[in-house]
């Protein structure tokens, strides 16, 4: 099949990669004629482990081609991919949709024989019918169809998601339309991969209750996380003994200092304000949204508490900055709460990121930027763990302990075990499990 894909950001760009992966002819669409540039040349847009080697080896098995020409691009097209941002609105938090309107408008005047045109972008529930009147109402002879194809991709194991999906959601009532999407994954098929159909506005709405629920999730565990300091419980074994229980299922419950990202933060907070607009709140969600605003403004307060109160002219080595590891995402980061608080408290703050130090840069001020793990820890008064990166997972205590001025670490993901690191010589602080402090 031919297939194009709207916008070149970390949904289109990864979903188009793997559709020709699976063997259509796909051309992935940008206005920004110098990140297609760079696309042709093999440079990627964003850090996402195993797409740079799929999108060469379909670009050079003719596959894949990268283009500013979307009218060309959508006359060829079976299926038209809409993948542009839908970021949200200053000050109401709607998600914004211009971008998904204007690109509706464009497609709409180069359709050319029977389109289905399909929402990626998440999308408030409705978008799919508006697309669909947009189209029509700029190409009244138009043969198309209107589907919502919500994405389930996690940044950083985002080819794998796409591979080997848990499902996929397809909505729309239309057979013919159906059968294109069908045809589309059917590569799935063989791998018995759970293809739920339904209604388009079901399927808009899927993608929201997905993403909040597992905010909910983590926030759930994130509050027994401070109850268990409380009460001298460990979070980590409440974690395992609850999500045994296959009906909660283990996954998703990882406390720490709050989700961030591109996806949680803006689509718990756009499915609020949907849901007032409608007359059905949903208070659950409203109180997961402040809950994790709050959690990520409070972690910084945790450092100063390990550094005994206050860290004026002390320095703070932080590891990780990105919202979560093999990512060089930054968006709703904790480390954009955390550092900045950390410097307005009189901290001399050193950093590392394995990936996101270029766009942590645009972002954050007044510190300084290192060169590796080790290398923010010389003559640091604490160490915090941000973002559980693996090459942070078994740094060498011992050199630790030698480049600290005191061996202070505050773990926010919880990679250390508390016992191993009181052997080691560590005062050390984590999430929902005790404090110890060191032994050696
Ligand atoms: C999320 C969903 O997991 C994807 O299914 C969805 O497609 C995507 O949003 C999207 O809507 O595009 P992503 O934002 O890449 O994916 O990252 P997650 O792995 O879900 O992590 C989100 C945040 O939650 C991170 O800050 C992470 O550190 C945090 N988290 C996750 C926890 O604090 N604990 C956990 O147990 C899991």
């Amino acid at each position: 099949m031919h297939v194009a894909v709207v916008g070149t950001g970390y949904v289109g760009l990864v979903s188009g990669t793997c559709f020709s992966e699976f063997g259509h002819h796909v051309t992935c669409v940008d206005k920004d004629a110098k990140k297609i540039a760079g696309l042709n040349r093999g440079e990627m847009p964003i850090y996402e482990p195993g797409l740079q080697r799929l999108v060469e080896s379909n670009a050079e098995a003719g596959r894949l081609g990268f283009s500013t020409d979307l009218g060309a691009a959508v006359k060829d097209a079976d299926a038209v991919f809409i993948a542009v941002g839908t970021p949200s609105r200053r000050g109401d938090g709607h998600a914004d949709l211009s971008y998904v309107y204007a690109a509706a408008e464009e497609i709409a005047k180069a359709i050319d024989g029977y389109t289905v045109v399909v929402t990626k972008s998440t999308v408030p529930v409705g978008t799919g019918a508006e697309v669909e009147r947009i189209i029509r109402a700029t190409r009244p002879d138009a043969d198309f169809d209107v589907v919502s194809n919500p994405e389930f991709l996690r940044e950083g194991a985002a080819i794998e998601d796409f591979m080997r999906p848990d499902r996929v959601v397809i909505g729309t009532e239309s057979e013919r339309a159906r059968e294109v999407m069908r045809e589309l994954y059917r590569p799935l098929y063989l791998i018995e991969t759970p293809i739920v159909f339904t209604r388009r506005q079901t399927s808009e709405l899927i993608k929201y209750a997905a993403n909040t629920f597992l905010a909910t999730k983590i926030t759930f565990i994130n509050e027994m996380a401070d109850l268990c300091e409380v009460l001298d419980a460990d979070v980590q074994d409440v974690a395992r003994g609850i999500g045994l229980d296959g009906r909660i299922g283990r996954k998703f419950l990882h406390a720490g200092p709050g989700y961030g990202g591109s996806c949680f933060p803006k689509d718990t907070l756009a499915l609020v304000r949907t849901a007032q607009d409608a007359g059905s709140p949903l208070r659950i969600v409203e109180t997961v949204v402040e809950i994790n605003a709050k959690r990520k403004q409070s972690m910084a307060q945790r450092v100063i508490d390990a550094c005994g109160g206050g860290v004026a002219g002390k320095t703070i080595a932080v590891l990780g900055l990105t919202f979560k590891p093999n990512t060089d995402d930054m968006r709703d980061s904790p480390s954009l709460d955390i550092v900045p608080a950390l410097v307005a408290a009189g901290a001399r703050v050193r950093v590392f990121d394995p990936k996101g130090m270029d766009e942590a840069r645009h972002l954050l001020d007044g510190i300084e930027w290192c060169k590796g793990a080790y290398d923010t820890m010389a003559d640091a008064d604490a160490l915090t763990i941000v973002t559980e990166w693996n090459e942070f997972r078994a740094l060498d205590l011992d050199r630790v302990k030698e480049l600290m001025k005191t061996p202070v670490m505050i773990d926010l993901r919880n990679i250390y075990n508390p016992n191993d690191m009181a052997e080691a010589g560590f005062d050390y602080t984590c999430i929902g499990r005790a404090k110890v402090s060191a032994r050696a």
